[in-house]
């Protein structure tokens, strides 16, 4: 039987700060919920400090990459300002992602086709830096194959397309998706690429996509944070593990299905 890389589970606990700053104060405090989510089987955290501070302040970043004691996966857009935090705080992993002050969330995939030219130097002074690098994108040929061009060792593949389909009962476009970052993981892992996948994924479709051999960590947020004020946090965080771990062991029914185009 062929044995595949167990897939690592990265808890974001952005809106966990999301609420604490609903009253401006101290509490609920995102360090207390890594780790809790470390203690519950999490094996990285990640948090994305935006432009706007509107949930990951600078101190939690910090606080994160002195207390917790696994992986900090540090989420940020490729600005200036953002570069001088990360190699001031020196995460495991910077994950680059398009921002837009409008948006409700990250929205879209960053677009490294057009932006090689500013990202090629972040990536550079990233590698240099010994911090792992990872672009979030859409799981499109041309951006995989830009993404390895510019040395970036990582890509997130954004799932966000096909879980809102999946939750919105479009089959027909939910199955568009699920074959595009199917295909995508292929393409990426045949570059060179280590693969990742977030952003909306829930219990069901996180046990789906553990299914697909190529992808290495699933980094996940709010909907867990959601259960977790009915269920508690480890208990999210156990419920998840369980989920990705039996999607897991599908994988060679799954990898022998989508090949043949039913999955
Ligand atoms: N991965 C990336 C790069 C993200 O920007 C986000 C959202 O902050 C996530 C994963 C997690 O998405 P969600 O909170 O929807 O699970």
């Amino acid at each position: 039987m062929v044995t595949h890389p167990p897939l690592r589970l990265g808890v974001n606990v952005d809106h966990v700060a999301t609420l604490r700053n609903a009253r401006a104060g101290e509490r609920p405090d995102p360090v207390r919920a890594a780790l809790v989510a470390i203690d519950a089987g999490a094996d990285g955290i990640t948090a994305h400090l935006r432009e706007d501070r509107r949930h990951i302040r600078d101190d939690d970043m910090a606080r994160l990459k002195a207390e917790i004691s696994r992986p900090l996966n540090f989420e940020m857009a490729a600005t200036e300002d953002m570069l001088r935090i990360a190699l001031a705080t020196k995460p495991h992993a910077v994950c680059l992602v398009p921002e837009r002050r409008e948006e409700l969330t990250t929205e879209g995939g960053l677009d490294v086709v057009g932006q090689h030219n500013l990202l090629a130097p972040f990536i550079a002074r990233l590698n240099d830096a010994g911090v792992r690098v990872s672009l979030f994108i859409a799981a499109d040929p041309a951006q995989i194959e830009m993404a390895a061009r510019l040395r970036a060792p990582v890509i997130e593949i954004h799932t966000g397309a096909w879980c809102d389909a999946v939750v919105d009962g479009q089959a027909a476009r939910a199955e568009t998706e699920w074959q595009r970052i199917v295909a995508g993981a292929a393409l990426g892992r045949s570059a060179g690429l280590e693969i990742h996948a977030g952003h909306g994924l829930d219990y069901a479709t996180a046990e789906q996509i553990a299914g697909v051999p190529e992808i290495a960590e699933l980094n996940i947020g709010y909907y867990m944070i959601g259960e977790a004020l009915f269920v508690g946090l480890g208990e999210t965080v156990r419920t998840m593990r369980a989920a990705m771990d039996r999607g897991r062991t599908k994988i060679d029914r799954h990898n022998l299905q989508s090949r043949s185009g039913r999955a």
